[in-house]
């Protein structure tokens, strides 16, 4: 959950080390470090927290070089203080790493017996000894650093900088990505695409267990068994202006505005228009039995609204797990299975190994992802993409969206494909559809409605969420939104639940945001809504204008966000939970791009 960069250059690194960081910063940002080759050796600059506080030192004391790597850090093994901020340095041997080293322990304290002192309580030193010590051994850099490999335990990609082969680095995968950028007389090796983006548009992904030897014009990639392979470079399409703000304040902010858009081009993929019909490559949907969907976080939660959907459209059996648990707890999987991963970077560890483990059992897998050469979309048998563009925002939002598009167009076709709808009903609800994104867009205009509760939610302790049917995940989702992006403790339960504990919690002080578009669960959930005022209960209401109309009186607030049919209602009530957290999280003055302790691609488990 690092990011990580190095440069063989033909002119100076400072400035593209930090540009590189800059769009790798989503990754964690808990402290950022270059190093580089320098006419006096290897030199660091290290600073803890974000990286303008790097760019300070840099300003006081520049890094001349045109060898380097960078680093900018989520913090797994010891404090995010300056001294554990990476680059890692052990005799010859500087490095950059992402990941985890689980043998670190056994490995440090083997080091340890033999004499050598470390200066970090990081698992990441262990491997710039464990080099070290193969290098004073005599080996040649590669054979020691293959050597090394062996050795560690984990999942890692590393960038390394050996004292003496200053035309050099080194890198590895395995488990997060590591791509090797290949420029005009200089070479590159980044956590992902974006983060060479700004240097060279063409690219090759290391497979799991490559181990690579960079120069100034080549690399030469080994797999795990330490024999020579060739990686395909591909033309990665680049457009900068997706990784800008625009005129907006945060990244977050742009991106709930671009779904209109993301979800558009999403629902264009899945949907002939012309025929009014929805369009599903690589799985026979008639066949399948069951759908496994696994995924982490906001992800997750797309995949349980896409249960809402499937389920009662296409009587199709949908199980969803939180794929952290999924492997662990041994499920009983069935042949013809199709098991979704859900993920916008692809890289989820959690969500990976979850794919893997249905694909070891001989399920067929399919993927919902935004990251297109992620190592998701390379071992899915089946790459069903979203189209929202770079999110960069660590709250997810369009992301979000676009996921839940094209698990509502798979609902339509699945039903089709089982003859639980006819063709004419196809093109009806295709036609819904394609109307989603206007109707996201009405919603988005809800934006000054949100912003006069958003001072209210701001000062309470506690904001519970409540929804039925498809609301119920919108709620869960909405409550995750807030809690992350304005550390506000929030809770979302099904409507149903909440006699059965939370109710508990319902006093004056208590935002209660419940979700209600006027659909088949309304009479329930407005009954819901009158127990929880009965007790002084403060009700934030959003529903659509025949739900205002049905409302018992005395909510706090009543947004009302556009009419639509049930099978896009997640669609369109996903902008005002998401306008509320972000409102309430700049009310605070939180950090709404960066919150605390959280990092937007989760590579370790
Ligand atoms: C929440 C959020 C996270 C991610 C989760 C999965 O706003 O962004 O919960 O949804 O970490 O990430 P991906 O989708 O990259 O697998």
């Amino acid at each position: 959950m690092c990011g990580i960069i190095g440069i063989v250059g033909a002119s100076p690194v400072q400035d593209r080390l930090i540009e590189s960081l800059k769009r790798l910063e989503y990754r964690g940002y808990d402290s950022a470090g270059v190093a580089g080759f320098t006419k006096d050796g290897v030199q660091r600059r290290r600073a803890s927290g974000k990286l303008k506080n790097l760019e300070e030192v840099l300003a006081a004391q520049p890094l001349e070089a045109v060898v380097g790597i960078g680093h900018t850090r989520w913090a797994t093994h010891g404090p995010p203080t300056e001294g554990n901020a990476h680059p890692h340095h052990a005799g010859r041997v500087t490095l950059v790493h992402n990941g985890i080293i689980e043998n670190f322990a056994e490995l440090k304290a083997r080091l340890q017996a033999e004499g050598r002192t470390f200066d970090t309580d990081t698992d990441t030193e262990v491997v710039a000894q464990l080099l070290d010590r193969e290098l004073a051994s005599g080996k040649a850099p590669i054979d020691a650093f293959k050597a090394t490999l062996d050795q560690v335990r984990g999942a890692f990609a590393l960038v390394i900088m050996v004292e003496g082969e200053e035309g050099l680095l080194l890198g590895a995968r395995r488990g997060p990505p590591l791509v090797v950028g290949y420029g005009q007389g200089e070479m590159f090796l980044g956590s992902d695409a974006l983060a060479v983006g700004p240097f060279t548009n063409r690219v090759a992904y290391l497979e799991d267990g490559d181990y690579v030897a960079l120069s100034r014009d080549k690399a030469q990639i080994f797999d795990e068994d330490g024999k020579p392979v060739e990686r395909p470079v591909q033309v990665v399409p680049q457009s900068p202006a997706l990784m800008e703000k625009g005129n907006y304040r945060h990244f977050m902010e742009k991106e709930i505005h671009d779904q209109p858009e993301g979800c558009q081009r999403t629902i264009a993929a899945y949907v002939d228009m012309v025929a009014g019909a929805t369009t599903f490559e690589g799985v026979d949907l008639a066949g399948v039995e069951r759908i496994q969907v696994v995924g982490c976080g906001t992800a997750y939660l797309a995949g349980l609204v896409g249960k809402y959907l499937i389920e009662p459209l296409a009587d199709l059996p949908v199980d969803v797990d939180v794929a952290s648990e999924f492997r662990y707890r041994q499920p009983a999987l069935r042949e013809n299975t199709l098991t979704i991963a859900i993920s916008q970077s692809g890289e989820t560890a959690d969500t990976l190994a979850a794919l893997r483990y249905c694909k070891d059992k001989g399920l067929q897998t399919a993927v919902v992802v935004n990251a297109q050469g992620s190592t998701m979309a390379r071992e899915a048998d089946v790459v069903w993409p979203i189209y929202c563009g770079p999110e960069i925002g660590v709250a997810s939002t369009k992301a979000f969206t676009a996921q839940v598009s094209v698990l509502t167009a798979l609902a339509v076709a699945a039903a089709r494909a089982r003859g639980r709808i006819d063709a004419a009903e196809e093109k009806r609800l295709v036609g819904v559809l394609v109307e989603a994104p206007r109707l996201i867009a009405e919603s988005i205009n809800l934006e000054e409605a949100v912003q006069g509760i958003a001072h209210e939610v701001s000062k309470a302790r506690d904001v519970l969420y409540l929804g039925r049917g498809p609301m119920y995940p919108l709620a869960l989702e909405g409550a995750l939104k807030l809690k992350e992006i304005s550390y506000i403790h929030a809770e979302g339960y099904a409507a149903g639940e909440l006699k059965h504990g939370p109710i508990a919690l319902v006093d004056e002080e208590t935002p209660i945001v419940i979700l209600a578009p006027y659909d088949s669960y309304f009479e329930k959930s407005a009954s819901n809504m009158s127990e929880v005022m009965a007790r002084g209960g403060q009700v934030v209401f959003i529903t659509d204008p025949e739900g205002e109309r049905h409302a018992p009186a005395g909510a706090k607030v009543v947004v009302t966000a556009p009419r639509c049919d049930p099978l896009i209602a997640p669609l369109v009530m996903s902008a005002p939970i998401q306008l509320l957290a972000y409102q309430v999280a700049v009310q605070k003055g939180a950090d709404v791009d960066q919150p605390r302790n959280l990092a937007k691609s989760v590579t370790v488990e």
